[in-house]
């Protein structure tokens, strides 16, 4: 039996209709109480248990309102919601779209207007910045994750005989298993061990250990480098000067298939179309995916230069790869909308100069709070705040980490209490991003950045972070942390 519908709609089918959805009659306690019945129970539990786990509605793009009507400004969304939530640059656009459109929805087999022009925009917007791109071919795909996996199979046809993939430490590539591979995290590998052989780790930032570790396994062994040009989920790390366009050097040295994985930082995150351009890394393949569908739907590319796609893709091999769903014209059209409403309004050129804004305003914060804050990290709008830890006691090494998590959680909460929406970082424990649309209007960046502040002045020392946490909610998440609870008291709303 279901729980949680209300009582008109138990009464109904016990199916739930899209009119009730709309309607706002199944929403609140009764979605997150389904959502955990039939969804990822554990995540959403631990949510609840901060009272995190939402639903939450959009009062405008940039600000959201829970079932208590409490608003917060929305700094989460893991940089995939470039305009917020249902901005209406999209939605006004898809209606026309809706009543408009006569292409084809997903013309796998066929030529599509919405996929060429796409694919054409986001070639000659890289082209302008790296002209070796001129002829570059776009393979479509519905997540980052998939782009991945794509540009590593590109990489591989290209140098078949090779056998060794680096990626760095602290990276994050996606949970797929080939993207999984190239993740070095052994809390999301190491269930699923051996994975896809040949991954191996450099030490991001260290040109000169890439450079032993390449000569050490053989140049000619290394199929591709795939690298971000600044680390999201890794807490926001930004390489030394001079480390990609080395690694850039050094890779076409040796013939080393160059993927930047521009999924979190490319089109304005990070104050530029593409960070790795910028940093002066002409990389072969480059892949892309949140932003580009506008936080409205799941648009993922891998640019590829045009001799290594031919060589996965051309003569009789034009099957060897292929999806069902990337390159369909809802899709496409949203992220030429997204592409063409970032491009109207410079807003990677906006995301720097408000962004340093917001990092100059983090670095006050921590100067003012420096038992809260170790350090402050960004550029653009990708922020971060890494937290001393909550206990400052000597602990051993597994216990550490779990204070680290234990900390950055509920700084989370702390910060949703004092009014802003943040992201966790999934390969830095220690870390709580912002990740604001690269649109948000300045007043309510500004307003951000000042309830940024009451929290720290809420929490002024790490510790504060677990003594403003109620009792019950420690024990309750410490209980939930140690074993699989066996009765659970979600909260009702
Ligand atoms: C740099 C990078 N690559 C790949 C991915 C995976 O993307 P997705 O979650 O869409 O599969 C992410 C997601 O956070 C990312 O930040």
């Amino acid at each position: 039996m279901t729980v949680g519908l209300n009582k008109e709609l138990e009464s109904n089918t016990g199916f739930i209709r899209t009119s009730d959805v709309l309607s706002e009659h199944f929403a609140g306690a009764a979605a997150r109480r389904l959502d955990q019945q039939h969804g990822n129970e554990e995540l959403l539990y631990g949510l609840d248990l901060l009272g995190l786990a939402g639903p939450f509605s959009r009062v405008t793009p940039w600000e959201l309102e829970d079932e208590h009507g409490v608003q917060r400004i929305n700094a989460s969304g893991y940089a995939a919601t470039p305009f917020g939530e249902m901005p209406p640059v999209l939605t006004d656009f898809l209606q026309e779209f809706l009543t408009k459109n006569r292409a084809m929805s997903l013309p796998q087999q066929s030529s599509g207007p919405w996929r060429a022009a796409l694919q054409t925009n986001l070639v000659r917007l890289l082209a302008r910045e790296l002209p070796s791109h001129a002829d570059s071919q776009v393979f479509f795909c519905s997540s980052g994750t998939e782009a991945i996996e794509g540009a590593l199979k590109f990489a591989k046809a290209w140098r078949p005989k090779a056998k060794f993939q680096i990626s760095f430490s602290s990276g994050y590539h996606g949970k797929t298993l080939g993207s999984l591979s190239l993740t070095p995290n052994p809390e999301y590998q190491d269930v699923f061990r051996p994975l896809v052989p040949g991954a191996l780790t450099s030490p991001y930032g260290d040109l000169g250990a890439l450079t032993s570790l390449i000569r050490r396994v053989g140049p000619d062994n290394v199929v591709c480098v795939v690298v971000e040009p600044i680390q999201g989920e890794g807490g926001v790390n930004i390489p030394p000067p001079g480390f990609l366009s080395g690694l850039g050097e050094l890779c076409r040295r040796y013939g080393i298939v160059v993927i930047a994985d521009e999924i979190q930082t490319g089109l304005g995150r990070t104050g530029h179309w593409f960070e790795s351009a910028a940093q002066g890394l002409d990389a072969d393949i480059v892949t892309l995916a949140k932003p580009l569908g506008g936080g409205m739907t799941a648009v993922g590319a891998t640019i590829v230069r045009h001799t290594i796609y031919k060589k996965m893709l051309g003569g009789l091999s034009s099957k060897r790869h292929s999806n069902t769903f990337g390159g369909g014209a809802m899709a496409m059209a949203v992220g030429l909308k997204s592409l063409e409403y970032l491009m109207e309004n410079d807003l990677p050129a906006r995301s720097l100069r408000l962004g340093a804004e917001g990092l100059a305003r983090l670095k006050t914060i921590q100067a003012q709070h420096p038992r809260l804050l170790e350090d402050v990290r960004g550029q653009g709008m990708l922020l971060a705040m890494q937290f001393k830890p909550m206990l400052g006691l000597p602990l051993p090494d597994v216990l550490k980490e779990l204070v680290f998590e234990a900390t950055a959680i509920l700084a989370l909460r702390e910060l949703h209490i004092s009014g802003v929406m943040g992201n966790l970082s999934l390969s830095s424990k220690r870390t709580v991003r912002l990740t604001p649309a690269l649109d948000m209007p300045e007043d309510v960046f500004k307003t951000m950045m000042n309830r940024v502040a009451d929290f720290a002045a809420r929490n002024p020392a790490a510790r504060n972070i677990l003594t403003n946490t109620p009792p019950a909610m420690t024990a309750k998440l410490a209980q939930f942390a140690a074993s699989k609870p066996k009765k659970r008291t979600p909260s009702d709303g």
